[in-house]
């Protein structure tokens, strides 16, 4: 089959499609023909050196696709047949014609979602789903920020906030990109990163109060100003180091709003926490791109042979929403 090598550290010149050995479904595993791969901010840190596959993973990038069952290994209970359409929550191993993945952490379809779309979903909703809703207890009436509006996450995150019926605040980088998260995405409060400082920002635009949830994916830069952005118990999650990894931290200012902050990463947790998160997805996140309250949205496709360009497009930043490969 055809995959994607990593052939050195470096920029989007060193992804190579190259002629490798198919995947055998393991025990528990379902093998996919892969349809569509989504790519993420991981895969680009992967590319660069700075973040490994977890022990055991494919050494191929990619963490989600879309595609058809093609067999099972041993001891597969759940009830799938071969040609069923489905997506696939990886370790890794996704931009590639197969892949081997745990039946848990395989879903079909939703509902009037087609096939290479439904590639954009798996990463982005279970990664919102289990932080916004799981870990956060995000409530109806809360106020959230989200960072990144126009991102894979942040799309999907402002989308899925909105429609628990949370009031939703979010940061992007370009006047341009906080027009797109109001008047496109349906963001109540969305703020020009760039230009203002978003926590005081965030109070005059909310009636004086902070935010009882922030998403963050900058990290350390943003560690500061997102304790001075959270309310009276609001819980702080950190899912990117986008902004590196190490801050001071005032716990005082912690300890006088009652807060929280927690850190999250997917992909290394264990097939079981992922299969649970993945059932709550089918059955929280699903109905919702069925009957329209979230839109995939997909910024640009390209077919394999393209994955440098896909990727140049990616580091651009300039997309709105997810970026896939197509097989
Ligand atoms: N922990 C997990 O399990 C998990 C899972 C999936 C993703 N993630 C993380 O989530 C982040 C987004 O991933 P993605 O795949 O959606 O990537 P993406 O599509 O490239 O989105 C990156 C986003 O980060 C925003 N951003 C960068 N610097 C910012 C800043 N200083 N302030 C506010 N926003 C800023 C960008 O906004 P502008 O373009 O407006 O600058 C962009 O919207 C990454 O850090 C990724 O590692 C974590």
């Amino acid at each position: 089959m055809k995959a994607v090598y990593i052939s050195e550290p470096g920029g989007p010149e060193v992804l190579e499609v190259r002629e490798v050995q198919a995947p055998a479904a393991g025990p528990g595993e379902v093998l996919i023909d892969v349809v569509a791969a989504g790519l993420n901010r991981a895969d680009v840190q992967q590319r660069k050196g700075f973040y490994p596959p977890p022990p055991g993973a494919s050494e191929i990038p990619g963490l989600e696709v879309s595609g058809r069952i093609a067999g099972f290994g041993p001891g597969v209970t759940k009830a799938f047949s071969v040609g069923d359409k489905v997506v696939a929550l990886l370790a890794g191993g996704g931009y590639a014609q197969q892949v081997a993945v745990p039946a848990g952490q395989v879903l079909r379809i939703p509902d009037g979602v087609d096939l290479v779309t439904a590639a954009s979903l798996p990463e982005v909703a279970a990664t919102v789903y289990s932080n916004l809703i799981m870990t956060a207890q995000l409530q109806p009436g809360e106020t959230v920020l989200i960072h990144g509006a126009t991102g894979g996450i942040g799309t999907m995150a402002i989308q899925l906030a909105k429609a628990v019926g949370a009031r939703v605040a979010t940061t992007a980088g370009n006047a341009e990109k906080v027009g797109t998260a109001k008047a496109f995405l349906g963001a109540d409060i969305a703020i020009n990163y760039a230009e203002e400082d978003f926590p005081a920002s965030l109070r005059v635009q909310n009636g004086g109060k902070g935010a009882d949830v922030i998403l963050d994916v900058v990290g350390a830069k943003y560690l500061e100003q997102n304790i001075d952005a959270l309310a009276d118990y609001g819980r702080l999650v950190v899912i990117g180091l986008q902004g590196g990894a190490r801050a001071e931290l005032d716990l005082g200012q912690l300890l006088r709003k009652r807060a929280a902050i927690i850190a999250t990463a997917l992909r290394p947790r264990p097939v079981e926490e992922k299969t649970v998160i993945m059932n709550a997805v089918r059955d929280a996140v699903w109905p919702m791109l069925t009957d329209g309250r979230i839109r995939p949205l997909v910024a640009k496709t390209f077919p394999l042979a393209q994955v440098a360009a896909a990727h140049a497009y990616f580091d651009s930043g300039d997309h709105v929403g997810k970026v896939l490969l197509v097989m």
